[in-house]
């Protein structure tokens, strides 16, 4: 049985299983071919944090499988009046066959896991968000992007670290522009940096977006204010001033360059009008792919139990 919590967890060539069974399923789901791989099957839900795409995305692509998905607000469940997790994790994994949680601290995924009879899967946590970059590798392949030179500019968050240690395993040039004292987690960096010595990929950390970005053909931004950083948004929008993406930034990108965004987006903070509403930007087929790429993780998950 294998979990889907982070990257560093699997291999270039399980990675490209994935992509391949997204890709296949998603070609079915365009024909009206239904293989209901799930069949029976139960999908648990837990968010502790608001969504719409994984909600959406995880719910509707268990469905179209042929199994029944259960939407678990931790504003419901006794999760949030304080039952552990341990206990959460036996009781829920004891009635489904597989749990997505979308959490805080990655402790919390880290804890249930170890306690899940079932595969668990990553729909967020406070360090990292592994299942949108895999729609995002499937829209980078869709735009005949063979070899991504991907470069993120904004907060060093969840979003970043996925995105590094994606790119090591994959062998992909990642470069990242943060403000200083935003940068992605150090602890990933000096592990991506490890195995880009052997899948040949190259991580470089810059504070200037401008750098970051020259010749990159995939540009990825994200809010400056994840979710439970509320209370630090004015002091934000002051410390990033200067990192929006905008048509200035996107003009030193390459010809063949996209634009993506995991959304929600704020317009005019992180990304201008102009580029997320632009030609180059694919945030509406990034944001479907979430449903076809996971339809694949689900099958691929469900083929190792
Ligand atoms: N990109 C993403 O995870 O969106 P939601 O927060 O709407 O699920
Ligand atoms: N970094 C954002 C991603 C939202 C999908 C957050 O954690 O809120």
């Amino acid at each position: 049985m294998r979990h889907f919590i982070s990257f560093e967890d699997f291999s270039r060539d399980e990675i490209l299983e994935i992509i391949k069974l997204s890709k296949k399923i998603k070609a079915e789901l365009k024909n009206d071919v239904k293989i209901p791989h799930l069949n029976g099957k139960v999908l648990a839900m837990i968010f502790e944090k608001s969504s719409t795409r994984t909600r959406v995305s995880f719910e509707t692509g268990f469905y179209q499988l042929g199994g029944h998905p259960i939407f678990l607000s931790s504003r419901d469940i006794q999760l949030g009046r304080g039952e552990p997790i341990r206990d959460t994790a036996k009781v829920i994994s004891s009635m489904s066959n597989m749990i997505m949680i979308r959490t805080f601290g990655h402790d919390r995924i880290l804890e249930l896991a170890k306690y899940s009879a079932v595969p668990v899967i990553n729909g967020l946590t406070d360090l990292c968000h592994p299942a949108q970059i895999l729609a995002d590798y499937l829209t980078i392949i869709e735009n005949g992007i063979e070899n991504p030179i991907i470069s993120y500019v904004g907060d060093g968050n969840n979003m970043a670290n996925s995105l590094i240690m994606f790119s090591a395993i994959m062998g992909f040039e990642i470069r990242v522009a943060t403000p200083i004292g935003y940068e992605p987690n150090n602890q990933i960096i000096q592990k991506a940096k490890n195995i880009a010595i052997n899948s040949g990929a190259k991580i470089e950390l810059f504070n200037s977006p401008v750098e970051a970005v020259k010749n990159s053909n995939v540009v990825i931004t994200d809010t400056w204010i994840s979710m439970g950083m509320e209370d630090e948004k004015e002091q934000r929008i002051k410390d990033f001033t200067g990192y929006i993406v905008d048509d200035n930034l996107m003009s030193l990108t390459s010809e063949n360059s996209i634009f993506l965004h995991c959304l929600p987006a704020y317009r005019g903070y992180e990304v201008s009008e102009s580029v997320i509403d632009g030609e180059k930007s694919k945030i509406y087929q990034e944001a479907e792919n979430r449903l076809h790429a996971q339809k694949g993780l689900i099958v691929w998950l469900n083929n190792k139990i």
